[in-house]
């Protein structure tokens, strides 16, 4: 099928062809374990990503389920004894040194990083689940996804409000988002020097942090960088409910299942009353202990829409006041990481410092299906429409100009292939 002289098959072989390049086997220094997966991208990400597996999983569901439930094994083979998982595995000793320049990471061992990432993997465990009915599968990797949501409660919702803290910016996964510039010192820089400021007081985070290291429990209560987060709370909520479902379909006690749905409930409750603003018709992160409302317009101002038990008014708000808005988020090609009326919007990316603007496909997989769920059929196609026309213009990038589609950031793009999911589900692979 042919999509206004974008060939949609393609787009699906370049995205087949990035999973495929990008997948590391090998056996590892780290007690000799051994790894197969897919990395984001050869040169600029040459390591294991926790949520960047997750959507792998997700993308190669529709390449081969095999290789889709050994990403989530290789990923858990990171799992802690007290259910922590690692926002990063640096499987490949001799990148190390790469590593350590490169980004501004804190390892918790030579081979992990002590902090973690969206918690996609228990949406990524049910739809691997459910396209290939594994139920050995299902027993194997349920118990480590449980340890690890249990773990977040315990150590990231001292407040028990039941929304959980990040405690520094690439936490959420959307390192230089403008939202965090508040409480990054970022509010006065230039575009220039937006990245090397970054860089500068993520050292102070790390400074702050570094005596309390051996006490987890302790980061968010410093108060240095203590973040509810929009975007990760959804996520959150929404893995809750899948992880409640699959609880059943494993056959786990049923007063384990109603735990996990009783705490997406929570979740979802929590920040409907403490995150919503009816004035603007928008959800606002939390920050510190007083929790101020972060009032930057972020698509994670619409991300409770993955939630499929959202409120309808909050639902219908947010989708024809804001998502359809041409001058906030509904671009040429949406959704943007930032709205274009924030003056921080930066869609060129002239910044060199991501979440700044541009438009990425993971973002958009997860607003796809939660158009679809309450009742937006036709925006949903919309937005895979023009999801899989920016990638046939843009290639298999990091993240696109919403206005020309021009792919920016890292090449060769491993979540980029999410859009397989897009094109499965309209039915233009067929
Ligand atoms: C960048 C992104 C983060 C992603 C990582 C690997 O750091 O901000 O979300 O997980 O790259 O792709």
């Amino acid at each position: 099928m042919t999509l206004v002289e974008i060939d949609v098959s393609q787009v699906a072989a370049d995205a087949r062809r990035v999973l495929s390049r990008n997948r590391r086997q090998g056996v590892s220094d780290w007690g000799g374990r051994t790894y197969d997966f897919v990395c984001p991208s050869p040169r600029s990400y040459p390591f294991q990503w926790f949520w960047d597996s997750c959507f792998h999983a997700i993308a190669l569901v529709h390449v081969d389920p095999e290789l889709a439930k050994q990403e989530i094994r290789c990923l858990l083979q990171g799992a802690q004894p007290d259910g922590f998982l690692p926002h990063m595995l640096l499987w490949d000793r001799q990148l190390h040194d790469q590593a350590m320049r490169e980004y501004s990471i804190v390892r918790a061992d030579p081979f992990y990083t002590a902090t973690v990432q969206p918690p996609v993997l228990a949406r990524a465990v049910w739809r691997v689940y459910h396209a290939s009915k594994d139920r050995a599968f299902l027993l194997e990797v349920l118990p480590a996804t449980m340890r690890f949501f249990r773990w977040l409660k315990a150590y990231r919702d001292p407040d028990d409000d039941h929304l959980i803290a990040i405690i520094q910016p690439d936490e959420s996964g959307l390192n230089a988002s403008p939202k965090y510039d508040v409480v990054m010192h970022l509010r006065d820089v230039a575009p220039q020097e937006v990245a090397d400021a970054l860089r500068s007081s993520m050292d102070r985070l790390f400074s702050a942090y570094a005596p309390h290291r051996e006490d987890p429990a302790r980061l968010v209560a410093l108060d240095v960088f203590n973040w509810e987060d929009v975007m990760v709370n959804s996520i959150y909520a929404d893995g809750l409910q899948c992880l409640g479902g699959l609880c059943r379909e494993a056959g786990f006690p049923p007063a384990e299942a109603a735990e996990f749905e009783r705490r997406g409930r929570r979740v979802l409750a929590a920040l409907e009353e403490k995150c919503w603003d009816e004035r603007s018709g928008l959800f606002w992160d939390l920050y510190g202990y007083e929790e101020s409302r972060a009032h930057t317009l972020t698509f994670s101002s619409l991300f409770p829409l993955i939630v499929d038990s959202l409120d309808r008014h909050m639902v219908w708000r947010l989708v024809e006041e804001h998502l359809l808005n041409e001058g906030e988020f509904w671009l040429p090609y949406p959704v943007p990481s930032v709205a274009a009326s924030e003056p921080s919007f930066d869609p060129d990316y002239r910044t060199s410092a991501i979440w700044r603007g541009p438009t990425w496909a993971n973002v958009n997989y997860y607003l796809y299906w939660g158009l679809r769920s309450h009742g937006y059929p036709d925006v949903a196609s919309e937005l895979a429409k023009r999801t899989v026309q920016m990638i046939g213009t843009g290639g298999m990038r990091e993240f696109f100009n919403p206005y020309t589609a021009e792919g920016q950031g890292a090449v060769d793009f491993g979540w980029t292939a999410l859009v397989l999911d897009l094109i499965h589900a309209e039915g233009w692979d067929r």
